[in-house]
C-alpha cells in the first residue's frame, strides 16, 4: 500500500536520510523504531511532504501512485493522515470542535464524532474542554481521532506513546489492535520495543538515517538481542 523506496532527506545541506526504504501494507501494522534523532520523524515528515526537510532523491507511491513532490492536503485527501509528535492540538478549541472542523456533525459516512467518541469513552466526557485543559493522554486521543476524522487508509503515528503512563500505554496499544481490526494500515513510530512488539506485525529500526534492521515481529520475539543491541538497550 505505502511504498517508500531509497528516499534521500535534507535540511538545507544537513543530509539526514540516506536511501531509506520502507513498506506498509493494507491491514498492517509496521513499527518504526530508533534512539532520539535518528531520523524517524523526518521519514514520517517525508512521507507527508511537510517542509523541513526536503526529499531530493527516491520515491513515495501509495497505492500505485507516486506521491513525491504532491502537497500535503492532497496526500491527505488520498488516504494518509498524520498523528504528529508533541500532539499538536488548539487550546482554544473543544474537543468537540477539533473533530467538526475536519468533519461536520451532519456527515454520517465514515468516522463521526460519534464513533470517535465511542472508541475513545473519555473524550466523550471531555467533549466541552479546550484543548489546553486536557491531560497528556486525552490529547493523544483526541489526536488519534483527529486522524480518523479524514476516514484515511493509512496513518503515520509518531511516539504517540511518548510521556505516556503504563496504563495509557496499554489503552493506546489496544486503541492501534481495534483500528488494525477495522482494516486500516499504520506506520507507527516507538521508542519502547515491547509497546512496539505488542501491535507491530512489522518491524524497522532506523539509526542514523539507514536502515539498520528490518524484521517480522514473531521472529523478533524469539531473538530479540540482535535488535536490542541496535536501539542500545542492552
Ligand atoms: N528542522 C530541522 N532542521 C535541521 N535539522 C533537523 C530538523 N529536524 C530534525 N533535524 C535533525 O535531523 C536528525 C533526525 O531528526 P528526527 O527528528 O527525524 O529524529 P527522531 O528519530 O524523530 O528523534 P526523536 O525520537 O527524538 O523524535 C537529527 O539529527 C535532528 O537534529
Ligand atoms: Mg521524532
Amino acid at each position: 500500500m505505502l511504498d517508500v523506496r531509497e528516499i534521500h532527506s535534507f535540511y538545507g545541506d544537513a543530509h539526514v536520510l540516506h536511501g531509506v526504504s520502507l513498506s506498509v501494507a493494507k491491514g498492517e501494522v509496521r513499527a518504526l523504531l530508533g534512539r532520539n534523532g535518528m531520523g524517524k520523524t523526518t521519514l514520517i515528515r517525508s512521507i507527508m511532504n511537510l517542509t523541513p526537510p526536503q526529499v531530493r532523491a527516491g520515491d513515495i507511491t501509495f497505492k500505485g501512485e507516486s506521491l513525491r513532490g504532491r502537497p500535503s492536503n492532497e496526500i491527505a485527501r488520498r488516504g494518509i493522515a498524520i498523528v504528529p509528535q508533541g500532539r499538536r492540538l488548539f487550546p482554544s478549541l473543544t474537543v468537540t470542535e477539533h473533530l467538526t472542523v475536519l468533519k461536520p456533525a451532519s456527515v454520517t459516512t465514515g468516522w463521526t464524532v460519534a464513533k470517535a467518541f465511542e472508541l475513545f469513552p473519555r473524550l466523550a466526557e471531555r467533549r466541552d474542554h479546550y484543548g489546553n485543559q486536557l491531560s497528556g493522554g486525552e490529547r493523544q486521543m483526541l489526536a488519534a481521532a483527529r486522524a480518523l476524522m479524514i476516514d484515511p487508509e493509512l496513518i503515520l503515528m509518531d511516539e504517540p506513546s511518548e510521556g505516556l503512563a503504563p496504563v495509557m500505554v496499554q489503552h493506546l496499544e489496544s486503541i492501534i489492535l481495534e483500528l488494525k481490526a477495522a482494516g486500516l494500515s499504520i506506520l507507527l513510530v516507538e521508542q519502547n520495543l515491547f509497546s512496539a512488539l505488542a501491535v507491530a506485525d512489522q518491524v524497522t529500526v532506523l539509526e542514523g538515517g539507514r536502515v539498520v534492521y528490518e524484521a517480522d515481529a514473531q521472529s523478533v520475539a524469539h531473538d530479540p538481542g540482535r535488535l536490542n543491541r541496535h536501539l542500545g538497550v542492552c
